[in-house]
């Protein structure tokens, strides 16, 4: 059985988050209004080396969506498709910046699609100022000393430059 059997439409918003960045936060921004409740999933993936600590990156997506009262933040390791039947959840929310990202996107929404029929991948396009926003162009700017204050919350900027410092001094 869905949530949605039960009129609570759940969604998982799965992803790495290494770390969050205004453009996650405004998809979740987005996605809060059509759903009764969004998890952000916050992939334990021991073969991808993350900047960040699963407790960090959750931490920063706690604070940085004090303002959003309907987000739960988790953690997950394996299948998502697993992960979203243990949470009865509708829905998988994705981000689409660009066209680049959309071949990547379909095929992931397909094989999930696959996994568990009864959930479909919902994508969110990010609004234009965040079409360049990523957490992997985000981390080499803010280690290279570059100002990233206007493309991530401001605890996430202040934990980059705590990483930063800590690797200078390595
Ligand atoms: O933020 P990302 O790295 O683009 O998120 C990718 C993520 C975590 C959503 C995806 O890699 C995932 O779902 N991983 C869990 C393993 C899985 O279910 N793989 C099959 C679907 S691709």
């Amino acid at each position: 059985m869905c949530s949605s059997d039960l009129q609570v439409r759940l969604a998982v918003y799965p992803g790495s988050f290494d770390p969050v960045t205004n453009g996650h936060i405004d998809i979740l921004e987005k996605t809060c209004k059509i759903f009764d409740k969004i998890i952000v999933a916050v992939v334990h993936n021991v073969s991808k080396q993350a900047l960040f600590t699963l407790d960090e990156r959750v931490t920063l997506i706690e604070e940085s969506t004090k303002h959003l009262d309907n987000i739960e933040v988790e953690c997950f390791s394996g299948l998502l498709a697993n992960y979203l039947r243990t949470k009865d959840a509708c829905a998988i929310i994705r981000g689409l910046r660009t066209v680049a990202d959309f071949e990547y996107e379909m095929h992931m929404a397909m094989i999930n699609k696959r996994l568990i029929p009864e959930v479909d991948t919902i994508f969110i396009m990010s609004d234009s100022r965040n079409i360049f926003v990523s957490s992997s162009i985000i981390k080499e700017a803010a280690l290279l000393g570059g100002d990233v204050s206007e493309l991530v919350p401001e605890v996430v900027r202040l934990k980059l430059e705590t990483k930063r410092r800590e690797m200078k001094q390595e």
